[in-house]
């Protein structure tokens, strides 16, 4: 058995969960459309759909929360925020949003032209859809092994700096209004980017004069990761690698949900004025005035204490060995899963675990159903649901390289026993694959498809 971490926390207050039984979640799959985004939370048992917004917070953010300042304008909240977010990520400018993709919508819509271009290592969904709703189009130019699940190199989420000067070139710099990473690739494993990468993409952004931003919203498990796994760095403490890591950008969009440890928030951050004035206008009209951005202030006081027990290495070490846990669990049961493990989520190898199903029937969709008829288990599909799209020039459909159903761990929030159910769920699963179907969409939205599309089985 591989070793489990035990938890460096207690629990002082619980949440009932109930499985419903197996015709009631054969009921609840058909009245669903067999997507779990519209299975109600009361009918999951293990709800790994997520791991942004479902962390248990903690003693000291719950007391946080009754400091909370309600001040429409210049809240004592908004300032302990930004005390957090100056210490820890160092920019001359910030505003709150609700969450990340608010951000992002922000930043989009003040730099995002149509026809223009804007590179990462992979963007998560919400950012390829903030790109492409301002009339952009996200690039991908992650480094080739994140493509192949079995490969352990120990920092898959690197972006390839060739395929970005290449890509630079060709396309020309006045249609690139700024690039960005995710820290960590959460499309691709959530695979941390190592510092001598980040370095070299903000050399190369620079040359070109182009802002960089990072996507940060598990910026704490990636430090973790570097302090792990980067020469140089073992000597470090995350939240010195933090800054070290922020140094080199122009700004940040940051979904608070995930390392922040946050029910709700998010941050854009930059150093540049003339942005910054136009973000703040765009912020007032979308989210709210810039001391609370869309947020109450007792959100703004539980960020800034988040912000710090993200980076917390005890926490963080238990939380990156719980995401190993559950997946050589799963690979015991015979379930190929993304080497190495990620920091937030562990990612089946859907094509692998159902080979008889090709891309256009959704393999990963079907795993994450057959999860929820076995253990009312709820995963969700990153693969050609949320990312096959028609080519602009052709009209062909682009099938994503990886088709995977992730099974992402809330912070702090459930034990060793429910990840070996989940792992046992896994093994029936796998001694009836041959069974498996695959499914068709009876409904599909244009743009970020999975979470209201319906299906059909094929
Ligand atoms: N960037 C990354 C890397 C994300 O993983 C997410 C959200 C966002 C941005 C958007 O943030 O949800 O606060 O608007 N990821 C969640 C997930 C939804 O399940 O991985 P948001």
């Amino acid at each position: 058995m591989p070793h489990y971490p035990p938890e460096p926390f207690r629990i002082k207050m619980v949440e009932p969960i109930r499985q419903i039984s197996r015709e009631a979640r054969e009921a609840a799959l058909q009245a669903a459309g067999y997507n779990l985004f519209a299975i109600k939370a009361e009918d999951i048992f293990i709800d790994l759909l997520t791991d942004s917004g479902t962390g248990a917070m903690s003693q000291e953010q719950w007391a946080a929360i009754m400091r909370g300042d309600e001040s429409y304008a210049g809240a004592r909240s908004y300032y302990h925020l930004k005390a957090a977010v100056e210490d820890i990520f160092g920019f001359k400018y910030f505003v709150p949003a609700h969450q990340g993709r608010a951000a992002e919508n922000i930043l989009a819509a003040v730099l995002v032209k149509p026809g223009q271009y804007v590179p990462s290592n992979m963007h998560f969904d919400t950012t390829d859809a903030n790109i492409r709703a301002r009339g952009g189009r996200p690039v991908n130019l992650v480094i080739d092994e994140a493509f192949d699940p079995a490969n352990t190199h120990p920092f898959k989420g690197n972006l390839d700096i060739d395929k970005l000067k290449d890509f630079i070139e060709r396309t020309g710099v006045e249609k690139i209004p700024f690039g960005m990473i995710t820290v960590t690739n959460n499309s691709g494993g959530g695979q941390p980017v190592s510092m001598a990468n980040l370095k070299a993409v903000a050399e190369t952004y620079h040359a070109y004069n182009l802002p960089f931003f990072i996507d940060s919203a598990r910026y704490a498990e990636n430090a973790y990761f570097i302090k792990l796994r980067e020469p140089g760095y073992e000597g470090k403490s995350t939240l010195e690698i933090a800054r070290e890591m922020y140094a080199l950008a122009d700004g940040m969009t940051m979904s608070a949900k995930k390392d922040a440890i946050v029910n709700i928030g998010g941050l854009l951050c930059l150093n540049d004025e003339t942005i910054f004035k136009q973000v703040r206008n765009e912020l007032i009209l979308r989210e709210g005035f810039p001391t609370y951005g869309g947020l109450a202030g007792r959100d703004l006081e539980a960020m800034a204490v988040g912000l710090y027990e993200g980076l917390d290495e005890t926490y963080l070490a238990y939380r990156l060995n719980q995401c190993a846990y559950l997946s050589k669990r799963l690979n015991e049961a015979g379930a190929p899963t993304i080497q190495p493990p990620g920091g937030h989520a562990v990612y089946l190898d859907a094509a692998a675990v159902l080979p008889h199903i090709p891309p256009g029937q959704f393999p990963g969709q079907a795993l994450c159903v057959e999860l929820y008829r076995e253990g009312a288990i709820r995963g969700v599909e990153i693969g050609s649901v949320m990312f096959a799209y028609p080519d602009p020039d052709t009209g062909q459909t682009i099938h994503p390289r990886l088709e995977l159903l992730r099974l992402a761990i809330p912070r702090r929030t459930y034990t060793q026993s429910h990840l070996d159910y989940v792992a046992g769920c896994t093994a029936q699963i796998k001694s009836r694959a041959d069974q498996v179907r695959g499914y068709t969409f009876s409904y599909a939205p244009e743009l970020l498809r999975h979470f209201t599309a319906r299906f059909e089985p094929v």
